[in-house]
């Protein structure tokens, strides 16, 4: 299968973690799409689009140059590669770290000890940028993996790579000397977009799914006089909906809360004497 000239061209990763992230994303946003054997290209069902599977490292070049009108990939890659691009949405997933990392064993204390010395990694233009400003020129190693190794095989004497859980530091006896920057999955548009109006229709799908991964629906009933208060606890993404329950002196709220505020904001609902507290999950929503 190939392009179609006229149809938005939306890139993503053609394999990985964030390969299957975006592809969840894209179908719950009612994007269907099948991509078929090895295929570069996928047509959208019911839109004028069509998915092209790229290297997510070449997403940001590809949307500035105008090849893509949308893509998905980390702010981290964009910054690597200086990419003009118009960040529309941050998808709520791949949060990361880039750090310059050291032995645990060894005594460098500040990023301006690294003069002169061997820095591997694969984000050669940021570090060369940070260590600039730091005053520290320094040997770059620049690879496309496994740079987390490097200072045992000898080739470095610090890295710099990207950080979620520190897991990968930890099992290779290496430590944070300074965070360069913090990163996330995004979508990025092209300067040179073919369709701006589908492109926002998309934008707007992805938005109803993002914000409701991030939201619950909570509802409680409260005592009338305990309103003002519970309303200051719960006051939902524009406002709290407020009813009137059968016994005037008791009304019904509903509001979006924060997923991750859930429990500590059910507690303190229950402590200032509200009842039946339920928490429903959203999954999809127009605001
Ligand atoms: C990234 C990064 C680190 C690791 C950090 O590698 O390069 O190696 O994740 O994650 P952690 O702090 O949770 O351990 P990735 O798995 O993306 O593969 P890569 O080797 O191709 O960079």
């Amino acid at each position: 299968m190939s392009a179609e000239l006229n149809h938005l061209r939306i890139g993503i990763p053609s394999k990985g973690r964030l390969s299957e992230l975006a592809t969840d994303l894209l179908i719950q946003a009612g994007l269907n799409f099948r991509r078929q054997d090895r295929s570069l290209f996928a047509r959208v069902s019911s839109i004028p689009a069509e998915i092209t599977f790229l290297r997510t490292d070449d997403i940001p070049t590809l949307c500035a140059e105008g090849a893509i009108d949308l893509g998905i990939t980390g702010s981290d890659l964009i910054e690597e590669a200086g990419a003009d691009v118009v960040v529309r949405m941050k998808l709520g997933v791949g949060r990361c770290r880039l750090a310059i990392c050291v032995p645990t064993t060894g005594n460098i204390q500040d990023p301006s000890e690294l003069k002169g010395k061997r820095v591997a990694t694969s984000f050669p233009n940021t570090t060369e940028r940070y260590l600039k400003q730091h005053d520290a020129p320094v040997h770059l190693v620049k690879l496309n993996g496994s740079v987390e190794v490097m200072i045992s095989l000898g080739v470095a004497d610090a890295i710099v790579d990207l950080v979620e859980t520190g897991s990968t530091l930890a099992a290779n006896q290496l430590r944070i000397l300074t965070e360069i920057g913090q990163y996330e999955t995004v979508l990025i548009q092209s300067p040179n977009c073919r369709d701006s109006a589908t492109a926002d229709r998309i934008v707007r799908r992805l938005e109803g799914v993002v914000i409701a991964r991030d939201y619950s629906l909570l509802e409680y009933n409260i005592p009338r006089d305990k309103l003002a208060a519970a309303e200051a606890i719960t006051p939902g993404f524009t406002s709290p909906t407020v009813t009137s329950l059968e016994n005037n002196s008791w009304c019904a709220v509903r509001a979006m809360v924060k997923r991750s505020d859930i429990i500590p904001i059910m507690e303190k609902l229950e402590l200032l004497g509200a009842l039946a507290i339920l928490e429903t999950s959203i999954n999809n929503c127009r605001l």
